[in-house]
């Protein structure tokens, strides 16, 4: 079954054209993930990057007021110490998938984005922030840390300084200054927010997948890296996309001054 089609309980998913838009669907709660959700996230994502019709995926969340208001605390309440840390693991294991895909994934911020909402728009490649979007690392009111990833990708984005008053405070961070920070690439009206996303994911769409894939690759790879071994990663995947096929249509195209056609061979 293509991502497209697949149903699940919590998400909602649709295609438009080569990008899919993926809806976190739990209302009642503000779409706050719990186990179940990440569960079929993972599968979703799975399911996704097997799909070769589908080049791009937005995320969101349902209604008007949130994009995902964290994990569910009524959940982790529960959690001892054993289950505290797989559960961690399972989140930044899902969060991963996301990150590590060679398909682009922008999160389209459409409200609060807090705890493991903040930390799933992190794991995005890029953030559109609604005007109403409202960033923020709640964990150290509830007595415990982010747990998905957060206390490593906030400071590679906004600065280690940044990222420890936001985490340690736990203060709220307002659409207009995530801009400022580097946290949001763009603030966009809350009615625009979405099509603005398909709109961005469509135009990646129209370049070279591999060569895509590869500066996803080279750019998340290479940031933990130190610039020597970066560049060496950057060279190599150069070398590899000059024996594609996307390539030699690229810069035919370029030549023929006409829009090239990839095959993503
Ligand atoms: N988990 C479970 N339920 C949640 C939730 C969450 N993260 N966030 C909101 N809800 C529920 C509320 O309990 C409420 O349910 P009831 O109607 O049954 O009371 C419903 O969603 C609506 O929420 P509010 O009435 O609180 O709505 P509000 O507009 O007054 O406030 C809010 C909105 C500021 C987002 C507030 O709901 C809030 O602070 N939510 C919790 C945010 C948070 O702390 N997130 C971090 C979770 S921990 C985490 O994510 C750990 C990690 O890194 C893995």
């Amino acid at each position: 079954m293509s991502s497209a089609t697949s149903t699940y309980q919590n998400l909602r998913v649709e295609s438009r054209g080569a990008v899919t838009v993926l809806t976190v669907h739990r209302p009642d709660v503000l779409n706050a993930l719990n186990h179940a959700t990440l569960t079929e996230l993972e599968a979703f994502a799975l399911a996704f990057l097997d799909d070769p019709a589908q080049r791009a995926l937005v995320i969101t969340g349902a209604g008007e007021k949130s994009f995902v208001a964290g994990a569910d605390i009524k959940e982790l309440a529960a959690l001892d110490a054993a289950s505290a840390e797989a559960a961690s693991r399972f989140g930044q294991r899902v969060f991963d998938r996301l990150e590590r895909s060679p398909k682009p994934v922008i999160a389209a911020v459409n409200g609060y984005a807090l705890g493991g909402g903040c930390e799933l728009a992190l794991a995005c490649h890029v953030r559109l922030a609604g005007e109403n979007a409202v960033f923020g690392l709640p964990e150290v009111t509830l007595g415990i840390i982010p747990g998905y990833g957060g206390t490593q990708r906030l400071q590679r984005l906004v600065g280690l300084g940044r990222a420890l008053e936001i985490t340690l405070s736990a203060r709220r961070v307002k659409a207009d200054e995530a801009l400022a920070i580097g946290l949001a690439n763009r603030v966009v009206p809350p009615a625009q927010l979405l099509d603005e996303a398909v709109q961005l994911a469509t135009t990646i769409t129209r370049n070279g997948p591999l060569a895509v894939a590869a500066a996803l690759e080279a750019s998340l790879s290479g940031s933990g890296l130190r610039i020597e071994d970066g560049q060496r990663l950057e060279s190599a995947r150069f070398g590899l996309l000059a024996a594609t096929e996307d390539m030699h249509e690229g810069m035919k195209a370029f030549l023929e001054k006409r829009p090239a056609q990839f095959k993503g061979r």
